[in-house]
């Protein structure tokens, strides 16, 4: 069994460069699918989900090379659509866009389950309700979700109603070589959306976003094949904020864009902490004390849900009660028990939990329940006196390029261990 002994107590100091996002290399990634070529992707994080979708892109048909800062794609064979599981994809929600992907380049798509973090149901009613309206038939057939363009892709008007991140990249890569135009109301606005745009139009798509989550997809007959760099990470660079000041220490994050995650910098700067801004990197020292703040989590640009489990760690410590609400997903403050047995105070109702300030957290054996869990249980290790054990290591290695390298660097004691099986 694998874990991850953490010696807690060493304030972190030092620098901290930020990877790719794990959340635009999907979406762009997918989408490389409506280009016939060879296009290179840079600044791709190697993260295992990633590589995991390269297996599965492999197996769809698209050559794949990996190099030191990337991937390149060949696509210009045939590609199957159908998506069987992966072996190990168990919980890789990122091939979802692979949808929008396939039925824009074969006008068909046979998908198993569309996975993800266990974090809430995942349902995909607003993926459906769009491709829909492009003129997709959809049903579940025996565990597969089938699509099928009925006569052409047509753009539609599309409403969705919830801003949803997946459905609003599904939408804009399926309709990219539609007929007509599409337009997306109350689309999703996240970062990662602007880069897929980017991306998309550097191939020759004639897409709009304005800053109120009207998206136009004016569709053209094809695309050509252009090389793209990844964005940074926003959600890595928030985290190891959060975890220079949780421990007390002082760490800048380089090759970031704090306009990304300025909700995160305002909300530590009303915690106490000092963070300094600027163009590619945040600085963040503890100053005297932390303070307990409020936090309820949006859609961008508000407060990322997957930065809130990681405020929950680092509010245990605050002086006084914080108050998180997640108005995101339905199951997403399982941390919280882990937490606890670390010292914490939390007490959950509902979407709703209510932290009380401890002045110090004490190692324990803990597990992993997600991805984000997994970082917030690292920062809480890291800023507790004593040593833990952080068990199923393998959430977060799922979305955090060199974590321990990265943590070491800067004064973490972080060491991968397993535990021998006695039978
Ligand atoms: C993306 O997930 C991210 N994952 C998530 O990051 C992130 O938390 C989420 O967006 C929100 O920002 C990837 O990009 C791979 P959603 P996604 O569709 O697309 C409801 C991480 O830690 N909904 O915006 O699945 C849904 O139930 C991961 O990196 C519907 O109701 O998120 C949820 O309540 C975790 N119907 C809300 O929308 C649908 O058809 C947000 O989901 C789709 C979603």
């Amino acid at each position: 069994m694998e874990y991850l002994e953490v010696q807690g107590g060493n304030p972190l100091r030092g620098e901290i460069n930020i990877s790719g996002s794990k959340n635009a290399t999907f979406p762009i990634l997918s989408a490389a699918l409506l280009v016939k070529g060879r296009m290179h992707f840079s600044n791709v994080p190697k993260i295992l989900d990633v590589l995991t979708f390269t297996k599965v892109l492999e197996s769809l048909g698209v050559g794949v090379e990996e190099d030191t800062d990337g991937f390149t794609l060949d696509t210009s064979k045939d590609i199957s659509s159908i998506k069987d599981s992966h072996p190990e994809e168990h919980n890789l929600r990122g091939t979802q866009t692979l949808l929008g992907a396939l039925i824009g380049r074969t006008g068909e798509a046979k998908l198993s389950s569309l996975g993800g973090c266990n974090i809430g149901t995942r349902p995909i009613d607003l993926h459906l309700k769009g491709m829909q309206a492009l003129g997709v038939d959809l049903k579940w057939e025996e565990g597969f979700l089938t699509a099928k363009v009925k006569d052409k892709l047509q753009g539609n008007l599309i409403y969705l109603d919830f801003p949803s991140v997946g459905a609003t990249e599904n939408i804009i890569i399926a309709s990219t070589l539609a007929e007509g135009e599409t337009i997306i109301q109350n689309g999703a606005r996240e970062p990662e959306i602007r880069d897929l745009i980017n991306f998309l139009n550097a191939c020759g798509a004639n897409i709009e976003m304005n800053g109120s989550g009207i998206i136009k997809i004016k569709g053209v007959n094809a695309l050509k094949p252009a090389d793209y760099s990844i964005i940074s990470d926003r959600i890595e660079a928030a985290t190891y904020l959060i975890m220079g000041i949780a421990t007390r220490g002082d760490v800048k994050v380089r090759n970031c864009n704090p306009y990304y995650f300025e909700p995160v910098i305002m909300k530590l700067k009303e915690a106490g902490a000092e963070v300094d801004v600027y163009d590619k990197e945040v600085r963040g020292r503890f100053r005297d004390h932390i303070r307990g703040i409020n936090v309820k989590t949006l859609p961008f640009p508000g407060f990322p849900t997957d930065v809130q489990p990681q405020m929950m760690a680092f509010l245990s410590r605050a002086e006084g009660t914080s108050v998180i609400i997640e108005t995101i997903f339905e199951n997403r403050f399982r941390v919280a028990e882990e937490l606890t047995k670390m010292g914490a105070n939390i007490k959950i109702e509902g979407n709703t939990a209510v932290i009380t300030g401890v002045s110090s957290l004490n190692g324990a054996n803990v597990n992993v329940p997600d991805l984000r869990g997994g970082a917030a249980l690292l920062i809480a290790a890291l800023s507790a006196e004593g040593t833990s054990r952080i068990y199923d290591p393998i959430h977060i290695d799922r979305g955090y390029e060199n974590i321990i390298e990265k943590i070491n660097k800067v004064g973490g004691i972080v060491e991968r261990k397993a535990e021998s099986r006695i039978l």
